[in-house]
């Protein structure tokens, strides 16, 4: 059974509503699902052992959260390279942080990202978006099982 760390931050809840969703898109692939907002990892063994990761940040002033930034410097120091990956987050109307996290996932870490590219959720539309998160991670567990 595949492994799959889904890892957010969040200031107001949307975030960890759509890391919700995908924690249980993986589950229908049947993956065995870790669902953890970042400000509980605060060591790179916590990031060990995975097939799949996938990282959520909500965008604010055009940039994803410090914690997010400072979680990712800590996950360069895991080796993650081919390792199967998504990025996601809720935003308001430009929605830079997914799109940010997914190139650094792939270029900096060298996974194997989804061709799906980041999921970015609309916060005034969560529900809505509900099943194409259930669909990215079901997508995602499909590429390691
Ligand atoms: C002060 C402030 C700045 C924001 N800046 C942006 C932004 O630059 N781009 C964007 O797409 N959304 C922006 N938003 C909207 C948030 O991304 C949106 O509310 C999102 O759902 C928050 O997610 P969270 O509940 O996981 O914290 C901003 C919201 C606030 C309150």
């Amino acid at each position: 059974m595949p492994k799959a760390l889904v890892a957010y931050s969040t200031r107001t809840d949307n975030t960890a509503k759509i890391a919700e969703y995908i924690a249980e898109g993986l589950r229908f692939s049947a993956a065995d699902v870790t669902l953890v907002n970042i400000k509980n990892i605060k060591e790179e063994s916590q990031l060990e052992g995975y097939d799949i990761y996938v990282f959520g940040s909500p965008t604010y002033h055009g940039e994803m959260t410090n914690s997010m930034k400072t979680f990712l410097f800590l996950s360069e120091k895991a080796d993650l390279a081919g390792k199967a990956g998504g990025s996601f987050g809720a935003f308001g109307w430009s929605g830079e942080a997914p799109e940010r996290i997914y190139e650094t996932m792939k270029n900096v870490f060298s996974m194997n990202m989804t061709p799906d590219g980041p999921l970015m959720l609309k916060s005034g539309d969560l529900e809505g978006g509900m099943k194409m998160a259930q669909a990215y991670g079901r997508k995602l567990g499909g590429m390691v099982a």
